[in-house]
């Protein structure tokens, strides 16, 4: 807590957002490589949950990185600093009762780790969108991989700068041998199971 500032409180309070919204919030993090489908996912699901009523929104790296992140870099300490800011923005989300997907390759296990202290354990949940690396060369779905291989990208996950995997993600899809639809349901379900009050 910082000196001389205190923070303050309203009458309304986390639960009564979420008694009025009908469920509770959370963060659900995506990690996962470039391309191996976080975004595709996260937004499918997103449809899914908005149609049912819910309060759901998607944080997107390659949004994000346009506007609150857009002065970060690729390096270790730019992608620490956006998963840092982003962790901070979900916490006030969560704190209205909204259910937030969060889909950021976030290669650093510490990185993940900072992201459940800022947000707190119980409302954190690691989405593991595994993919070989391989495979999302091969869909090369922007191009960059083949620019990466070329240099023209530098420090590019995968290729030239390093993933670590999740050890216990809460949940793990395989996007190289599921498909959208299947992988879409199995996490609509986590989720609505996780944020049902
Ligand atoms: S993170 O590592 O800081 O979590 P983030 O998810 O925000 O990355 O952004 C990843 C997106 O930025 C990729 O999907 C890709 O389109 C683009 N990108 C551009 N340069 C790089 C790079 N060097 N490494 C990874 N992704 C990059």
């Amino acid at each position: 807590m910082k000196k001389y500032i205190q923070p303050h409180r309203g009458d309304v309070d986390r639960g009564h957002r979420e008694e009025s919204n009908g469920h509770k919030g959370g963060v659900f993090w995506f990690t996962g490589l470039s391309g191996s489908g976080k975004s595709t996912i996260a937004h499918a699901v997103e449809k899914k949950l908005f149609d049912l009523g819910k309060r759901v929104y998607v944080f997107d790296g390659d949004n994000v990185r346009h506007g609150l992140c857009g002065d970060l870099s690729f390096s270790p300490e730019a992608r620490a600093e956006n998963i840092r800011r982003i962790a901070e923005v979900t916490r006030l989300f969560v704190d209205n009762g909204i259910i937030c997907m969060c889909a950021f390759i976030s290669p650093m296990r510490a990185d993940r780790e900072r992201v459940k202290d800022i947000v707190g354990e119980s409302d954190f949940h690691e989405v593991y969108i595994s993919c070989p690396v391989s495979v999302c060369e091969e869909r090369d779905v922007k191009g960059y991989y083949k620019l990466a291989r070329e240099g023209k990208i530098k420090n590019y996950t995968g290729i030239s700068a390093p993933y670590e995997e999740p050890t216990r993600p809460n949940i793990a899809i395989h996007s190289d041998r599921q498909d959208v639809d299947e992988s879409v349901q199995l996490l609509f379900e986590y989720i609505l199971k996780q944020t049902k009050l």
